[in-house]
């Protein structure tokens, strides 16, 4: 069952609870919360008091993707403010492991993400570790950038590394999803799928999320 995780990048930040609450009874299963710190990506957008705010307006999980520097000194916060899942930059985490082990040490879920131009090889010694990888099939900063193909072929890798080692972490992917390149996602192994505008830029939100899930 390939889950659905709607990025609130792309909803109206002046009525955000209720765009949350929105795609909630849409079918949404995750609610994908991009922070961005204006230092490991060029943009700043929201940090945890947001999450904090958000964490009575739904039950769905928080999937709460970090592109900030310094995570470490921010996931307690994070955990604390009501965040299901956390999930760390490899190339923002010099001490990939021990961050990974601080975050479950919040009993938050643990997720690691890569950017396009980083091989698989860089998560090979954490991903027993965590909960969920991710994939990012576009370069982290921005909602609404086209959809980089050369990812697929890390998506079949990531599987193929987490059988090799008897695990299965969720296998998540971000930017440029849509109802045509959710297909080649899921084909190639994706089993949960970001998507900003391809949701909220719909009136009917149910209808977008039903099209990329069965897509
Ligand atoms: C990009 C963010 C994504 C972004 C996805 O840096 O991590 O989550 O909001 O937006 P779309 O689906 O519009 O590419
Ligand atoms: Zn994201």
């Amino acid at each position: 069952m390939i889950k659905i995780a709607p990025s609130i990048l792309a909803s109206d930040f002046a009525r955000l609870g209720e765009e949350v609450k929105d795609v909630e009874a849409a079918g949404a299963d995750y609610i994908h919360v991009d922070v961005m710190d204006g230092h490991f990506v060029p943009n700043i957008t929201i940090g945890a008091p947001i999450v904090r705010a958000l964490r009575p307006v739904t039950t769905l999980p928080l999937d709460v993707h970090l592109m900030i520097e310094n995570p470490d000194l921010y996931i307690e916060e994070f955990a604390d403010a009501g965040a299901d899942i956390l999930t760390v930059h490899a190339e923002a985490c010099p001490h990939l492991h021990r961050t990974i082990q601080l975050i479950k040490s919040t009993g938050t879920k643990a997720g690691v993400v890569i950017n396009p131009g980083t091989p698989v090889e860089a998560i090979k010694h954490v991903i027993e570790d965590v909960d969920l990888v991710l994939l990012m099939t576009v370069n982290p900063g921005f909602g609404g950038q086209a959809f980089i193909e050369r990812v697929l072929s890390k998506i079949t890798e990531t599987k193929q590394l987490a059988a090799s080692l008897g695990v299965s972490p969720e296998i998540e992917v971000d930017g440029g999803v849509n109802a045509e390149t959710a297909r080649l996602c899921i084909e190639a192994g994706a089993t949960v799928l970001v998507a900003g505008s391809a949701i909220y830029n719909q009136s009917d939100r149910k209808a977008a999320i039903d099209q990329i899930r069965h897509s």
